[in-house]
């Protein structure tokens, strides 16, 4: 090597850009405020496109057309199976949608993130690459009018439908991610054989299971024990799996111990136990398992392997690597006689057949009629070769468990039920994490609405106009109702929203209703009175007009805490106007999934300084504060000046005085920066466990204030640090009050679909 011509000194050895290690190497636990920012419109090239207009200019007859034949033209590079692509399309839909977990939104098919590690990359979704690469002709033809995220739903759809199933239909409007998620969190395992905590990243892992550490680690309790404790907010029981181990947790091939891994991962789905039986046996009416070559011969998984398998993993050295040879679960075998018509023999040969455990030619344990006249069903390559049937142990744990069993048992009597039953469960899981049917796109939307979808009345008369507003909102401030109640009411409301799967928010006004009317952090008793008096409103209001106009309790809510915010900023010298944007409508007890709503209850959130022990958590509240501002998909200026506002407001949740860091509690100001960045004061914790802390003046040692590590972090977390020096600056106040009501008119609007793109 020439030096001397070298116009850089030295040469690169070790490391480039992003090379370990980085800032989280060394300090892994310091809170990354930058997942704030991930998947910015910087990173997409389509970025300022509407994805639902660009949806709704597509042929879509021709596009299911080409779907149809795309599906049953067999390419030598991947064979299909039987001549039929529509079994692997529909196991890459479930996987897609299947991720989705109901504790915070977070997985499932809406963003086409299998696209991405770490999900592309899992055991379970192996070769799911290839059925992805089968699409890109569809997905080359249509370009930007369709997301990946439909195109795989909609490959599963059809799939199905080519199959001789009956389904509900089909939504657009799935916007795809152009990143990987960074953030979410899949489990404690870690790859190299031990638990996250004893292993550092070290980049090899190929992706097979044995490389996996024990499965029990996510079972608070121990795996048998306490099957019910599954952490939240996982679904699947162990990492790189969709849901549950097809052989029993930990492979032991205890159908019963199966069943009740099912039942608690697929509850974590929001499915009920019918819904679940529809669709393991609905699901399992096609296609086949993959496992004719043992694990440790397949290569790496795609996020790993050779730059030459462009994208492609688990490389499999064995004959063709494909068609016959193909191992991706290492499961070998088909459920039915004829697994690519829909029909109801995976039900009638469960139960007409006594099963035994067997091996497959890869050594995973599953499971073959003992009778051997019961039915076979043909090789899915080679003609006149025909094998015994397989079953999982996941799947004779629908014969075993006996809630399980009653359910197959009405579905083995009634094949329509069944098909009814398994098409909404399909619909369902491919559709739940869209959120409002607004969001829906599409020739074939049903017009049946689900209680899944959260549904709100359609806006059915005229809203309020300008006048109307000022008006309401003079009569709103003239009620003596607090800026603290009308700023609670309306954030509480609003912000329940989460992004991940567009549930919650102020439309609707389910804050009046059960369970969230209830829940402490909402201060029950206050709303209320609040929803009292802007109900009595909203029924004057109605009354009183002629022309059929109407204003809905929940824009009321709303209109008050605008109401309020633009009274606080006046009391602390800013005079600015709040934007409204009528048009909410208002939904009822039969719209509302109680339970599933529960689910959107906060364990904790820094807003209003709540934080429940009592659910045992262990993760410091700041961290949850980080995940409740990402699921509001706020930027970090956003969070910070909300905080900063709320605080002034009085809105801790049980009216403590927790960052309440100003003399004049009420007016919007810039108070809580000024005194967490002001030299004057020390800051102490209160215990050891450093959960509160006394805010003490330094000269005279007296406590001034008191705060939480969800006030404290503004000043200490470096990124926060830099934005609360910008609003506790002397040109602060009135940028902090532009910039609250900007962030807090975001907040409002973050579920308006109906009014909105999506
Ligand atoms: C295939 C497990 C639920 C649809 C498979 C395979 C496994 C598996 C191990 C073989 C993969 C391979 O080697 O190619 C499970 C388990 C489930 C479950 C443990 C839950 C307890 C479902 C559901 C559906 C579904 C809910 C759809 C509604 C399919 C289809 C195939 C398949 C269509 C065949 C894929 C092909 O032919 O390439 N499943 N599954 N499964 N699964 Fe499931």
């Amino acid at each position: 090597q020439n030096l001397e011509s070298c116009p850089f000194r030295g040469t690169r050895v070790n490391g480039a850009i992003g090379t370990a290690p980085q800032i989280d190497d060394w300090w892994p636990n310091r809170l990354q405020v930058e997942l704030l920012h991930q998947d910015q419109p910087a990173a997409n090239p389509l970025s300022g496109e509407s994805y639902a207009e660009a949806f709704k200019s597509i042929d879509y007859e021709q596009l299911k057309q080409d779907t149809r034949e795309l599906l049953v033209d067999s390419k030598d590079w991947w064979p299909a199976d039987y001549g039929n692509y529509g079994p692997q399309m529909i196991r890459m839909a479930w996987h897609s949608a299947g991720t989705y977990r109901i504790a915070d939104g977070r997985g499932g098919a809406g963003q086409a993130m299998q696209r991405f590690a770490p999900v592309s990359s899992w055991w379970d979704n192996g070769n799911t690459d290839k059925s992805r690469r089968l699409l890109w002709p569809i997905k080359q033809k249509y370009g930007a009018k369709l997301s990946w995220a439909d195109l795989i739903v909609l490959a599963g759809t059809v799939a199905l439908e080519i199959m001789n199933f009956p389904t509900q239909g089909f939504a657009g409007g799935r916007i795809d991610a152009w990143e990987a998620d960074k953030s979410t969190y899949w489990g404690p395992e870690f790859w190299n054989g031990k638990p996250f905590s004893e292993s550092p990243a070290t980049g090899d892992y190929l992706g097979h299971p044995d490389e996996m550490v024990s499965p029990d680690l996510r079972w608070v309790g121990g795996l048998k024990e306490e099957y019910r404790d599954l952490e939240n907010p996982l679904a699947a029981t162990h990492s790189n799996l969709i849901y549950v181990n097809p052989e029993g947790p930990g492979g032991n091939g205890d159908p019963m111990d199966s069943a009740r891994n099912i039942r608690e991962s697929f509850a974590r789905m929001a499915m009920k136990d019918e819904e679940t039986v529809a669709l393991i046996a609905g699901g399992h009416a096609f296609g086949k398992s993959h496992g004719a070559v043992p694990a440790a011969k397949i290569g790496a998984a795609p996020e790993i392997a050779k730059i030459q398998e462009q994208g492609f993993g688990w490389h499999n050295p064995v004959g063709t690597g494909n068609a016959e040879f193909t191992s991706t679960n290492g499961i070998e075998g088909s459920w039915t006689p004829d697994p690519t018509t829909w029909d109801n023999d995976y039900l009638i040969n469960l139960f007409k057949f006594e099963w035994e455990k067997t091996k497959s030619p890869a050594g995973a344990l599953q499971w073959t009629p003992v009778d051997k006249s019961a039915p076979t069903t043909p090789d899915a390559h080679r003609p006149g070769m025909d094998h015994a049937l397989m079953m999982m142990t996941s799947d004779i744990a629908l014969k075993v468990d006996p809630a399980y069993r009653k359910i197959c048992e009405k579905f083995l009597g009634d094949f329509d039920y069944f098909t009814e039953a398994f098409s909404k469960a399909w619909y369902k899981l491919t559709h739940r994490d869209m959120g409002p049917k607004d969001r829906y796109v599409g020739p074939e939307v049903p017009a049946e609405d689900f209680i899944w979808q959260d549904p709100i009345p359609t806006l059915d008369h005229e809203v309020i106009n300008a006048d109307d507003i000022a008006d309401l909102k003079r009569r709103i401030l003239g009620t003596g109702l607090t800026v603290s109640a009308l700023v609670s009411a309306a954030w509480s409301a609003a912000s329940v929203y989460r992004d991940t799967d567009k549930r919650g928010g102020a439309n609707g006004a389910r804050i009046a209703l059960d369970p969230q009317n209830t829940w402490e952090i909402n201060r029950p008793e206050e709303l209320t009175n609040v929803l009292t008096v802007l109900g009595g409103m909203r029924g004057d209001f109605n009354r009183t007009q002629a022309d059929g106009k109407k204003v809905s309790l929940a824009d009321l809510i709303v209109l008050g805490g605008c109401a309020a915010v633009e009274h606080a900023a006046k009391a602390g010298g800013v005079e600015i106007e709040v934007p409204f944007t009528p048009g909410r409508m208002d939904a009822n007890a039969e719209q509302t999934d109680a339970e599933s709503f529960d689910w959107l209850k906060p364990v904790a959130d820094g807003f209003k300084n709540y934080y429940n022990d009592k659910v045992g958590i262990q993760i410091q509240p700041e961290r949850i504060f980080l995940d409740r501002a990402q699921l509001l998909t706020l930027n970090a200026p956003e969070w910070a000046v909300l905080v900063g506002g709320l605080r002034v407001l009085d809105q801790n949740w049980d009216y403590s005085k927790h960052g309440v860091f100003t003399d004049r509690p009420g007016q919007l100001t810039n108070d809580f920066f000024r005194v967490l960045t002001s030299m004057d004061y020390e800051w102490s914790p209160t215990d050891g466990t450093e959960m509160y802390f006394d805010v003490k003046d330094r000269s005279t040692g007296e406590t001034k204030y008191t705060a939480t590590r969800c006030d404290l972090i503004f000043g200490s977390n470096a990124q926060l640090r830099n934005v609360a020096e910008v609003y506790g600056a002397n040109d602060g106040h009135e940028r902090l009050v532009k910039d609250f009501v900007a962030a807090w008119d975001k907040v409002m609007m973050l579920d308006r679909y109906d009014v909105k793109d999506n």
